[in-house]
């Protein structure tokens, strides 16, 4: 473990991802708390305020009071406005654009590693993303877009306009099993990784909190940044505790003059 100067572990976390030849990129939404979205389980997250055993899809379906409150946290959650990706996100498509990024595997629903600049084929998205929204009855399916003018002018439970069918976003819900094709790409980059760097995420929630494990099994360093614990704190070679944003710019600036 490198010595607890955050400067000395900046230095070395670039270093480290500079003799990489095959660096995941694992993130959850710390990342994007900087983009002005709540996370879930930090101070004010989202869980702190609603109940997740509200939010199963077994709910969602059998309550319109749950499908309300679902859409209302969405709203409240940004991800139906217009968000920007952060200095963090910049970052990951960065290394990208630099040739030193094998994937980024997120929990994240915002498509903001996609408005970053990184590759959707480079991006697996476990827990889905909320670009569509798709009618459980009849198949049709809505850009979010056109879901959220709806929302907007004061439809709080919107519905299917051809069948009157549940509207669902093309996310993961509590209860729901994650896309196997996303999840399978997501184990093998994880299992062949050399460096494996988690971004802001509590590493609490399965299979996606598997991954670095996988990678560790494997033979992989394992670099942390993070606001507060996580269960992996103990076998990370690098844990810096800070700021997505600030930490991956200066992260950068040390592979910049490095590279
Ligand atoms: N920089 C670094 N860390 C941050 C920042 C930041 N700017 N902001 C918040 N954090 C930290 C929080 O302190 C917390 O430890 O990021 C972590 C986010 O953890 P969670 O809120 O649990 O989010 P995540 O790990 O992505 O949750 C996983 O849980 O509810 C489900 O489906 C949801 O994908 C989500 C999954
Ligand atoms: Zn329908």
């Amino acid at each position: 473990m490198i010595n607890n100067n955050p400067g000395a572990k900046i230095s070395a976390a670039a270093e480290m991802i500079l003799a990489s030849k095959r660096l995941v990129v694992f993130t959850g939404a710390g990342i994007s708390t900087e983009s002005g979205i709540p996370d879930f389980r930090g101070p004010g997250g989202i869980w702190t305020r609603f109940d997740p055993d509200d939010f199963t899809i077994q709910k969602f379906l059998r309550s319109e009071e749950t499908r309300r409150k679902q859409w209302k946290i969405l709203l409240e959650g940004g991800l139906l406005s217009n968000i920007k990706p952060n200095r963090a996100h910049l970052a990951i498509a960065e290394l990208e654009e630099m040739d030193r990024l094998d994937c980024v595997i997120t929990q994240n629903i915002d498509n903001l590693h996609q408005k970053a600049g990184n590759s959707p084929d480079r991006i697996f998205e476990l827990h889905g993303n909320m670009q569509w929204v798709r009618c459980l009855d009849c198949g049709e399916r809505y850009p979010v877009e056109h879901i959220r003018e709806k929302l907007k002018n004061g439809v709080d439970v919107p519905e299917c306009e051809m069948c009157h069918g549940i509207l669902k976003p093309d996310v993961v819900f509590f209860g729901e099993t994650l896309p196997p094709e996303v999840l399978d790409a997501a184990t093998a980059h994880s299992m062949r990784c050399d460096l494996f760097l988690v971004v802001g995420s509590s590493l609490v929630v399965h299979p996606a909190a598997f991954m670095p494990a996988y990678a560790k099994e494997a033979g992989a360093r394992l670099i942390i940044i993070n606001i507060g614990e996580t269960p992996y704190d103990s076998s990370a070679d690098i844990l810096i505790e800070g700021k997505a944003g600030d930490v991956m710019s200066g992260i950068m600036e040390k592979v910049r003059e490095k590279a």
